[in-house]
């Protein structure tokens, strides 16, 4: 790994945490190939990674000391454990075990490590290691899922022949495929290489040449979407409804009129998207058949019968698609009352796994206005569902949050 350009050394503070696993005596080579990589680096010993490679080994390597007690008076003297997690760049946890993930998705901090992961906001990375029946449990996928919802970026595990002689997932990636990873970790945005469509504004039904149904929705919810998954490194389409915005920078616009135009693009689209978000206020209905000329006013006659016929839901139908062509599926709800209970019958009624629950009644939120405010659910892990409250902000600010929070939901192991 010398051979790296030396354009992806990144200098960066790594804090690598080794915990009990076999797999431990290929921390060494990992932190030698982190060292080599130009990466400062810092090593913490859970008190079970000591049984398996000595702390000698590991300052030897770094030239630093290593730390294994959050209680050790001397090294607090030192380097204390607050100052160490204000000191990582990135936290390194390899190996993972599935003790330590479970701690750690439980917030513990009963050692030095997790206490750490804890009191750090750096960027965390794991690379777990285990049996592979302890990697396939239940438990540790629940955990997995939490981590990865909690920010933590996994890598691996490989599949393969295990120490225990088991064969199957949850042999630690080997120490330069986890350098590669994390470099280019270093190096890339958050949304980096993925392809996500948007669906924003309104739609416009026709009655006649002149005339046609349709809402408030100015685009501007659905275009900050866009700009935010633009500026963390997405290839953003915006599949947009007839709105006077210019396309953000960097992002494709597709224009359309109706629904059905929406639907049929949005098919298009999906099957080649990771994540698909439909911020569109979509006209549920469209006149049966659109007057091929304009319609008159007829003398005494004092009512005009429109026949509206359904359109397709365009989202659920991206919700619907076979799982091998099915991106994450993010809907929004716009509602006047009861929130919660709406959004969670939208979510569960149209397949979705994630909903943004705007109340459109608010002043100076949600339609037409630069700010709005919301309350996000999305399927957990473990089957149920998890939410958090966005308060009334810019728009722009809380695209920002929404594309993280649906990251993090892309980021969870495939079980979901
Ligand atoms: O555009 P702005 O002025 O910035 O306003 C933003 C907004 C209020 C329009 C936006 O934040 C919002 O709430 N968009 C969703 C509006 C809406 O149609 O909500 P709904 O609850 O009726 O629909 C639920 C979901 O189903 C939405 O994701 C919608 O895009 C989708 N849908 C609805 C009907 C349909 N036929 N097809 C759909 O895909």
């Amino acid at each position: 790994m010398s051979s790296l350009p030396a354009s992806s050394r990144p200098g960066h503070k790594v804090l690598l945490g080794i915990s009990a696993g076999i797999a431990a005596y290929k921390s060494a080579m990992l932190a030698r190939l982190l060292k080599q990589a130009g990466c400062e680096v810092r090593v913490v010993m859970t008190e079970g990674a000591q049984a398996f490679i000595t702390p000698l080994t590991l300052q030897a390597l770094t030239g630093e000391p290593v730390r294994t007690s959050l209680l050790d008076p001397e090294a607090e003297a030192g380097m204390g454990h607050i100052e160490l997690a204000r000191w990582a760049d990135t936290i390194l946890i390899a190996p993972a075990t599935a003790d330590l993930m479970a701690r750690l998705a439980a917030g513990m901090a009963d050692d030095l490590l997790t206490t750490l992961c804890l009191a750090s906001q750096s960027r965390k990375v794991m690379a777990p290691a285990m049996n592979q029946a302890m990697w396939s449990h239940p438990a540790t996928q629940r955990n997995a899922a939490r981590l990865a919802e909690d920010g933590w970026r996994l890598l691996g595990p490989a599949s393969g022949d295990q120490a225990c002689g088991d064969v199957g997932p949850g042999r630690m990636l080997e120490p330069e495929a986890i350098l590669e990873a994390l470099l280019a970790l270093f190096q890339a945005p958050e949304a980096a290489g993925l392809a996500v469509t948007i669906t924003a504004g309104p739609t416009r039904e026709p009655l006649d040449p002149v005339r046609y149904l349709s809402n408030h929705s100015s685009g501007k919810m659905g275009y900050a979407l866009a700009e935010a998954a633009a500026e963390l490194g997405a290839r953003v389409t915006l599949i947009s409804g007839p709105v006077s915005l210019p396309c953000p920078a960097g992002v494709e616009r597709l224009e359309v009129e109706t629904a059905v135009e929406m639907h049929e693009a949005a098919q298009r689209l999906a099957p080649e998207s990771d994540l698909f978000i439909g911020c569109a206020a979509v006209a549920d209905y469209r006149a049966e058949s659109a007057a091929e000329h304009k319609i008159k006013k007829v003398e005494g006659e004092e009512e005009l019968v429109l026949r509206l016929v359904k359109n397709p839901d365009i989202i659920a139908a991206v919700a619907a698609l076979p799982t091998e062509h099915r991106p994450l599926v993010v809907g929004f709800a716009a509602e006047t009352r009861d929130l919660a209970t709406y959004a969670r019958d939208k979510l569960a009624r149209k397949g979705l796994d994630m909903i943004v629950a705007n109340d459109v009644s608010r002043e100076g939120l949600g339609f037409g206005s630069d700010h709005n405010a919301a309350l996000l659910l999305w399927r957990s892990g473990d089957g149920g569902v998890d939410q958090e409250s966005l308060d009334p902000q810019p728009k722009r600010e809380m695209a920002g949050a929404v594309i993280r929070r649906a990251l993090a939901c892309l980021a969870r192991p495939p079980s979901r």
